[in-house]
This record gives C-alpha cells, sequence and structure tokens, in this order.
C-alpha cells in the first residue's frame, strides 16, 4: 500500500488548465441541482491529471470551494482512494498489480526490475522518467501478470509480462516510444496463447450435427382456426328476371 501522506512541498496554488475546466464544468452539470459534491471524485482525477499525475493540496482546496465542500471532505476521499497520487511521480507511473493471480504468474519478477531499474516504490528515478507502486487487483487477472502505466498518453495496460518483456516495456517507455497496450505474448486479449487445443471440431460450431426438432420446446399451443362463416345460398330469381326483396 502505497503512503497516504501528503507531499512535504507542495505549490502555493492550484488552477484547473482550460480543458480541465471544460471537463469539470461537464461533470458538474451531470448531477442533479445540490447534489455538485457527488463531481468531487472526477475533479480530484481531472486534478491529478492536470498536474502532472498527483495532486497538491491546493488542488484539493480549490475543489472544495467549488464543491463548498469543507476542505477535509475533499481531503477524506483524496487520501482515501490510491488512484489518487499525493506526492509527485515519475514521467511513466507503473503500477504492478501484486493480487494472488499475478503473484502466482509472477509479479514479484516484476517488481524486482522496477526495484532495481528505477528504485524503492514511490521513487522517482534519476531522469524523472519512472516511478512505480504495488497495487490491488487491476480486473485483468486472465492475462496475469500485469502493469498498469499512467502518463500523458492515458493509463493503460500491458499484460503477460515476465522479467525480459518488463524490461523491453521500460526501455520503449524511456526511448520515448508509445508500446502497444495488451499483451506480451502471442494471443489476442485474452484468447489462448498461440493455437487453440480445444474446441477445434468444426462440426461443434457448423450446424452438422443439429438433429431436426420435431416441435420447439415451449412453444405456444397451436390455436385451431375459428370455422369461416358459411356464406348464404343465393336466392332464386323472380320470373320475371328480377330479384325479389
Ligand atoms: S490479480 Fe492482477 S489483475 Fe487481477
Amino acid at each position: 500500500m502505497a503512503s497516504r501522506h501528503l507531499a512535504k512541498e507542495q505549490p502555493k496554488t492550484f488552477a484547473f488548465s482550460a480543458e480541465g475546466e471544460k471537463q469539470v464544468k461537464y461533470w458538474l452539470k451531470k448531477y442533479p441541482k445540490g447534489k455538485q459534491r457527488s463531481a468531487v471524485i472526477p475533479m480530484l482525477w481531472i486534478a491529478q491529471k492536470d498536474h502532472g499525475g498527483w495532486v497538491p493540496e491546493a488542488a484539493m482546496r480549490v475543489i472544495g470551494d467549488r464543491l463548498d465542500m469543507a476542505y477535509i471532505r475533499v481531503l477524506e476521499v483524496a487520501t482515501f482512494y490510491t488512484m489518487f497520487n499525493l506526492k509527485p511521480v515519475g514521467k511513466h507511473l507503473i503500477q504492478v498489480c501484486g493480487t494472488t493471480p499475478c503473484m502466482l504468474r509472477g509479479s514479484g519478477d516484476l517488481i524486482k526490475v522496477c526495484q532495481s531499474r528505477i528504485g524503492s516504490a514511490g521513487s522517482i528515478s534519476a531522469d524523472g522518467n519512472f516511478s512505480w507502486a504495488e497495487v490491488e487487483c487491476l480486473g485483468a487477472c486472465v492475462n496475469a501478470p500485469m502493469v498498469q502505466v499512467s502518463n500523458s498518453d492515458g493509463d493503460l495496460y500491458y499484460e503477460d509480462l515476465d522479467e525480459a518483456s518488463m524490461n523491453a516495456l521500460l526501455d520503449e517507455l524511456a526511448s520515448g516510444k508509445a508500446p502497444i497496450p495488451g499483451p506480451r505474448v502471442d494471443r489476442v486479449t485474452s484468447a489462448p496463447t498461440g493455437e487453440s487445443i480445444t474446441l477445434t471440431d468444426a462440426s461443434l460450431f457448423d450446424g452438422s450435427r443439429a438433429k431436426k426438432l420435431k416441435k420447439i420446446p415451449n412453444a405456444p399451443a397451436k390455436t385451431k382456426k375459428a370455422a369461416a362463416p358459411k356464406k348464404a345460398a343465393p336466392k332464386a330469381k323472380s320470373a320475371t328476371g328480377k330479384g325479389g326483396k
């Protein structure tokens, strides 16, 4: 768990960027009148993106003023959710999932790479490029072990990593490339690695095994059509040839 203390060095002021301000207005409009405080989490997130990946105390005060909230309430939210960084981070923040599936699949090796190339968790590499943290499950367990990289490109997942591919990922980021997110092994998203080895019989899918249904189960019972009314017999013509009335 990352430290949840505020950074000692803090900027005196904070202001949302023009783009950030646009997003703030969008979120404030989203909630019914009088419920604008619900925008505290999106506003903290926008402030973090506007401030190079971390939320300074001045931003929490600005948000408190905008939402008419006590500063301590904003601080409670910011310190509770670990997605908010309370002190400066590197240009690329590497978040290594250390929860059980990733741990069993080798997240310890990824952590060792971070420790040897970046330093201890929470520290920033000498070139300012990297910092890292161990985080809880990021919901990509099927592609374990994985990391989330947060930078100016967004918050992207890199999956199916090992020591070599983790080093390669850091090399790509350090050289200014924008690595393609997703698995780092031969598979598409979470499909099997390499060729499929199960459910390969085409007849399972082409309909050739299907038997003709005699009747559709649970179909509503057929109702008999109501008999059509009998047509009245035409009246016989009178001797004058005029129809009688
Ligand atoms: S355990 Fe790592 S993504 Fe779920």
